[in-house]
């Protein structure tokens, strides 16, 4: 997802929503920081491999940017929910990480895990609360 986000923030109308995405950045960053001390912390070394399911989901994203008009609030709404569906991935793939890990007894890892957890559901609240805010009605009115 990081290297996704950029062309997110770059598409994106309100300040609200690129501020929101640009924090996120920085967390994913760290978060992949974190990552490398949850392997560490197990013996083990990580290895990049290809998430198809993830690919799909930017894909999704990169359709929605094609599909609306930049500078519309539209294209936030849009932004917006891909943004949510890959958080909820995200939520979904570190909740499961986060439980085994507590189940093979590594609560080091499952720690680690925990707060990049809370960070993703922070994260998908925040995108909650900007479209609730602002965006959602702004877009509303655009296509009356
Ligand atoms: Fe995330």
């Amino acid at each position: 997802m990081a290297l996704a986000l950029p062309k997110l923030i770059k598409g994106a109308t309100s300040e609200d929503l690129k501020q929101t995405i640009t924090t996120h950045l920085e967390e994913t960053k760290n978060q992949i920081l974190r990552l490398e001390s949850v392997f560490d912390s197990i013996g083990e070394k990580p290895a990049a491999k290809k998430c198809l399911a993830m690919e799909g989901l930017l894909k999704e994203a990169t359709e929605l940017l094609e599909d609306t008009d930049k500078g519309t609030e539209v294209r936030d709404v849009a932004i917006i929910s891909a943004a949510q569906k890959v958080e909820h991935y995200e939520i979904a793939s570190y909740g499961i990480l986060r439980t085994l890990a507590g189940t093979l007894g590594y609560s080091e890892a499952q720690s680690l895990l925990d707060e990049t957890l809370a960070e993703e559901k922070n994260a998908d609240s925040l995108l909650t609360r900007v479209a609730e805010n602002y965006v959602n009605e702004a877009a509303a009115a655009e296509v009356k």
